[in-house]
């Protein structure tokens, strides 16, 4: 049982890498008419979804795990994503003033309905 859990952690892992690169092809920018900072942003939000699903996978996987050692596992691959999301927020925020400001704005909102309570 254990290996067919495995076997199935392994193919939802290879899903995961397929995924992110087939999710490229689904963006709806224009890849003839986009300048190439336009792509490079692109590329980064897209790596950023592909990164949020798999924590999102491997935390309801570990969730559902009966094993130990799995369960641990698939929680420290999910931390490791995490880390990917951040390595691509990085350069997102680097590459796109807009969002920088966005985000920060969005959290002095959250700030300001904190001090409302
Ligand atoms: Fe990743």
């Amino acid at each position: 049982m254990k290996k067919v859990f495995i076997a199935a952690i392994l193919i939802l892992a290879a899903f995961h890498a397929a995924a992110s690169a087939d999710g490229m092809s689904k963006t709806q920018i224009d890849k003839t008419k986009a300048t190439d900072l336009e792509k490079d942003r692109q590329i980064l939000r897209t790596g950023i979804m592909a990164e949020l699903d798999a924590v999102s996978l491997y935390e309801q996987l570990a969730a559902t795990a009966t094993d130990p050692l799995i369960k641990k596992v698939l929680l420290d691959v999910a931390r490791e994503e995490k880390t990917h999301i951040g390595e691509f927020q990085s350069l997102l925020l680097e590459m796109d003033e807009e969002q920088k400001e966005e985000l920060e704005i969005g959290m002095r909102e959250i700030e300001e309905l904190r001090e409302e309570e």
